[in-house]
Parts: C-alpha cells; sequence; structure tokens
C-alpha cells in the first residue's frame, strides 16, 4: 500500500477542515473550540504528514506487519481525538477523549517500532 499517499492524503483533509474551523471561531469571536482546531491540525496535519513523508523516506516501514494498522489507528485517532476534545468541552464528559488519546499513542508506540525495527536495518 502507499503509505505516504494514504498519510498525505488523510493530513491534508485535516488540514482544510481545522482550517475551517478555525476561519470559523475567528468569524464568530468563539474560541471555545481552539483546543479541538489546534489538535485537528497538529495532530491531523502535521503529524501524519510527517508520517507520510517518513514513508516515503524509509520505504522499508511499508514492509511492517504491523503498518496497516499502525496507518489505520493513526488516522482513526487523529480524527476521533479532536472531536472527542470537543465533545469533553461541549459536555464536560472526557471520557472519549481520553480513550482517543491512548489509540493515538498506541499509534506512535506501534510507529516508534517499526521505525528502530525497519529504517535502521
Ligand atoms: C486558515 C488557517 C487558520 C485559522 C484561520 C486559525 C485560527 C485560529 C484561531 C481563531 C485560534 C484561537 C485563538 C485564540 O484563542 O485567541 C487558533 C488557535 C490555535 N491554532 Fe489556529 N488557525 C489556522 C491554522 C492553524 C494551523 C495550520 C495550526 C497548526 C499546524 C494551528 C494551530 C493553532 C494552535 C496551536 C492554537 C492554540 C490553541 C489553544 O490555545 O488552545 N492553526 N487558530
Amino acid at each position: 500500500m502507499r503509505y505516504d499517499f494514504v498519510f498525505i492524503s488523510a493530513a491534508l483533509a485535516c488540514l482544510l477542515v481545522g482550517e475551517a474551523l478555525g476561519i470559523w471561531m475567528g468569524i464568530a469571536h468563539d474560541f471555545t473550540l481552539s483546543p479541538a482546531h489546534a489538535h485537528l491540525n497538529l495532530l491531523g496535519w502535521v503529524t501524519l504528514a510527517l508520517y507520510g513523508l517518513i514513508h516515503r523516506a524509509y520505504p522499508a516501514l511499508s514492509q511492517s506487519p504491523a503498518a496497516f494498522a499502525q496507518c489505520g489507528v493513526a488516522i482513526a485517532g487523529s480524527l476521533a481525538l479532536p472531536a472527542d476534545i470537543a465533545v469533553s468541552i461541549l459536555t464536560q464528559n472526557p471520557t472519549l477523549a481520553i480513550i482517543a488519546s491512548f489509540a493515538v499513542l498506541i499509534a506512535t508506540a506501534t510507529f516508534a517500532a517499526m521505525f528502530v525495527r525497519k529504517a535502521g536495518a
């Protein structure tokens, strides 16, 4: 699978939505969802784009048996966490955000293990 293309496409989708949310916040003078905007841009755009560029720089990463699951969990977590942060702010209930944050952490730890095993070989 072209993980670089998948990651960067997902990252660009996050950037478009994150920027649109930023513009809306500015127009509405309502910054309540600012942490959701920040996480969609930094986790969704920056982190996913970096995963894509690192896959491009180290093609051996795509041979890892964990690559497909890591990609799915990373993208799902990067979409879920900003949405769940918004839910947490609006409902004062952080449960979903806590669950999503562990998905993001698992994706990061998996990518780190893939990197050490495959890119260093
Ligand atoms: C069209 C593009 C963008 C617009 C219109 C926009 C707008 C905003 C606005 C209105 C705020 C709230 C400011 C406040 O609370 O006083 C904000 C916060 C923030 N934005 Fe953006 N933004 C954009 C793109 C980005 C991008 C690309 C990133 C990161 C890669 C980013 C990261 C952040 C961060 C880290 C915060 C602070 C969040 C916080 O303090 O909770 N923004 N942005």
